[in-house]
């Protein structure tokens, strides 16, 4: 196994926070999670489980990329702001919005029918609902403490040139694992649902015990590197036994009954050897 330093996170100089509020999202973890990265030189990078993308947006990017998730809305989202001309659109339908029950309910029931409509209902829910959860959403926003739709534009402009070049699928992340290399080193950073959490709640499509097995099984066989969190439990330390498994611990913002962000263990893991100074 190759060994690397690993040196405390540096914030890198193109580093954005997602437009995105997402479950399960890894902000709060940037400074755990980004020095087992950053350890290794490499110029292309692939996200097989995407959502809000906290990793990709605050890391240096690099010459080739790719981001994927199975949640085709999010990814949908995405692919529009991608384009300058296309997030100019849909910055000037938000601009005009209201945050408030009335309208949260309204946009909820709204049939869109263009791709404009269409994103334009994913972010208004992801920004007023409750997690950022899209998957049926509840009202979550708080007047003085959530973003105002007079904020998100300059959300949404910090992420469209980061997201230029990128490669972008909507595919199960084994599809993602199997694409030939461009660049000479690829690094993975992967974040599935976690093994206990309500999968059901948070994202449209469920991710099984099967599921969790097919991605060790596939991870084992990879030839590129990949870092992978997840939460600490007996049964993913099992399947990745033949890997490097670090503990670790941060605050995280997910759905739980008290509505509060916790503090978890969680295990990052890796197909290399990261020693700390
Ligand atoms: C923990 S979240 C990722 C959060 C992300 N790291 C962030 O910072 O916002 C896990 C994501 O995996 C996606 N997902 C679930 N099953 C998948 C599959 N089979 N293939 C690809 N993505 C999947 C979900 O839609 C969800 O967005």
């Amino acid at each position: 196994m190759t060994k690397y330093l690993i040196n405390d996170y540096v914030k890198s100089g193109d580093a954005i926070k997602s437009p995105l509020r997402y479950p399960g999202g890894k902000f709060y973890a940037l400074k755990h999670i980004m020095p087992y990265i950053q350890c290794v030189e490499h110029d292309e990078f692939r996200e097989p489980f995407f959502g809000g993308g906290a990793i990709f947006f605050a890391k240096q990017k690099v010459k080739y990329n790719i981001i994927n998730d199975l949640e085709s809305d999010i990814m949908d989202f995405y692919r529009w702001i991608k384009d300058e001309d296309q997030a100019e659109a849909l910055i000037k339908l938000l601009d005009k919005e209201v945050a408030n029950r009335e309208r949260h309910q309204e946009i909820k029931d709204f049939e869109p029918i263009t791709e404009l409509d269409k994103v334009f209902k994913t972010y208004y829910l992801n920004r007023t609902s409750y997690c950022g959860i899209i998957n049926s959403p509840a009202w979550g926003y708080k007047d003085g403490k959530s973003s105002p739709p007079q904020n998100w534009g300059n959300f949404i402009r910090k992420a469209t040139p980061k997201l230029h070049d990128v490669d972008m699928y909507s595919l199960d992340f084994a599809e993602i694992l199997e694409m030939p290399a461009r660049g000479k080193t690829v690094m993975m950073y992967l974040d599935p649902p976690y093994y206990h959490t309500d999968t059901k709640r948070a994202y449209t499509k469920p991710f099984k015990e099967e599921d969790h097995k097919r991605l060790s099984d596939a991870l084992k066989k990879t030839k590129y590197l990949f870092c992978l969190s997840y939460d600490d439990c007996p049964e993913i330390r099992e399947f990745y036994k033949w890997a490097k498994i670090y503990d670790a611990s941060w605050q995280y913002n997910t759905v739980n009954s008290q509505r509060k962000r916790m503090i978890g263990k969680e295990l990052i893991i890796t197909n290399y050897e990261a020693e700390s100074k």
